[in-house]
C-alpha cells in the first residue's frame, strides 16, 4: 500500500536492466506511490535485460538512449514530455560501467581509452542529462534529480578501480549542476551513496561478496538494500524535500560514522 507520495508527478528513470538493478525497485515504488515515467536504458542492455516485463508492471514506456549521446537524450526527453503529456518532476540516473573493472584491468595497469569511457559512462552523462534537460526547459519547478553513487568517491576499496574517480566526477557535478538548477528553476539535485548491494553492476566487481559481507558486518544497521534505497529515493521525489540539494547523501546504515564494529571485534579476535 502506497501514500501517494508522487500523485500527479512525471518522470525518467534509467538504469532498470533486471529485477535486481536498483532503478528497477525505484520504477515498482514510484508507480505504487503514484508517478508516471518512461523507462530508458542503453540500446545494448535494452536487448539483453528484461525491461519489457518491468515497463508492463508499471503502464510505462520504453525509450533507448546511450546516456553518454546528447542526440538519445535530446530524443528520450522529447519523447516523454509528450507521451506523459507534461514536464517533469524527478529524474534518476542510476548508470554505472567501467570497461576497466568489467575486463579486470589493474589500477596501475588502465586503458586509458576506456578510463575516458568509465568517466563519460559513469559521470559526465549524469551532466549531459541536466544540460539537455534544461536546454530543452523540461524540468518542472520543485523538481528532484537524483544519481545513486559509492563511496569510493571518499575512501578506496580494491577493485572499484577507476570508477572512484567517475563517482567523484557525479559527486562533484551533482554540487554544480545543483546550484545552476536550484537559481533558474527550483530543481534540487542530488546524490545517494548506497551500501554494497547485488545487482549485475556491483556482483562485477571482484571480490565483491567479501566486502559486501564486511560492510554489512561495519554498518550498525547492516546493508541498505535495493528496497530501501528505492524508499529513500521516492521520499526525495517527493514534496518532503524540498530544501535539499547539493548533497551526498549517505544510505549506508551508519557504514561511512563507523571506525569499527563490535561484529568486526569479534570476527578478527577469532
Ligand atoms: N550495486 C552496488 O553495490 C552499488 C552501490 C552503490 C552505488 N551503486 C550505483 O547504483 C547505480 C545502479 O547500479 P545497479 O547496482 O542497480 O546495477 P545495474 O547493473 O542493475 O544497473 C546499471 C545500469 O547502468 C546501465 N548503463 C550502462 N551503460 C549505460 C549507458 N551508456 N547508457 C545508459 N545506461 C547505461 C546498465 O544498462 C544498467 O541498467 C550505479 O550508478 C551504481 O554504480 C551500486
Amino acid at each position: 500500500m502506497g501514500y501517494n507520495l508522487l500523485a500527479g508527478k512525471r518522470g525518467i528513470i534509467f538504469g532498470a536492466l533486471d529485477e535486481n538493478s536498483i532503478a528497477w525497485k525505484v520504477a515498482l515504488k514510484a508507480r505504487e506511490e503514484g508517478a508516471s515515467f518512461t523507462l530508458t536504458n542503453a540500446p545494448v542492455a535494452l536487448r539483453m535485460g528484461k525491461i519489457n516485463e518491468l515497463a508492463e508492471q508499471c503502464d510505462a514506456k520504453v525509450i533507448p538512449a546511450d546516456a553518454t549521446s546528447l542526440e538519445d537524450l535530446e530524443n528520450l526527453f522529447k519523447e516523454s514530455t509528450e507521451l506523459l503529456e507534461g514536464n517533469l518532476d524527478f529524474v534518476l540516473h542510476s548508470i554505472g560501467m567501467s570497461p576497466n573493472v568489467r575486463k579486470g584491468r589493474e589500477y596501475g595497469n588502465l586503458n586509458y581509452d576506456w578510463f575516458l569511457k568509465t568517466l563519460d559512462i559513469s559521470g559526465l552523462s549524469f551532466h549531459k542529462v541536466m544540460q539537455v534537460a534544461e536546454k530543452l526547459d523540461v524540468m518542472n519547478e520543485w523538481g528532484s534529480i537524483v544519481a545513486l553513487t559509492y563511496i569510493a568517491a571518499q575512501r578506496t576499496f580494491p577493485d572499484y578501480g577507476d570508477m572512484a574517480q567517475a563517482k567523484s566526477v557525479l559527486e562533484s557535478i551533482a554540487r554544480s549542476y545543483g546550484a545552476r538548477f536550484a537559481r533558474l528553476k527550483k530543481v534540487r539535485v542530488n546524490t545517494i551513496s548506497q551500501s554494497p548491494t547485488k545487482t549485475t553492476a556491483g556482483t562485477g566487481i571482484s571480490g565483491f561478496d567479501v566486502f559486501y559481507d564486511y560492510a554489512d558486518k561495519m554498518s550498525p544497521l547492516g546493508n541498505a538494500s535495493a528496497e530501501d534505497c528505492a524508499n529513500y529515493i521516492v521520499s526525495l521525489f517527493s514534496d518532503f524535500t524540498r530544501m535539499v540539494t547539493m548533497q551526498n547523501l549517505m544510505h549506508d546504515g551508519g557504514f561511512s560514522a563507523s571506525g569499527i564494529s563490535e561484529d568486526i571485534i569479534e570476527a578478527l579476535s577469532k
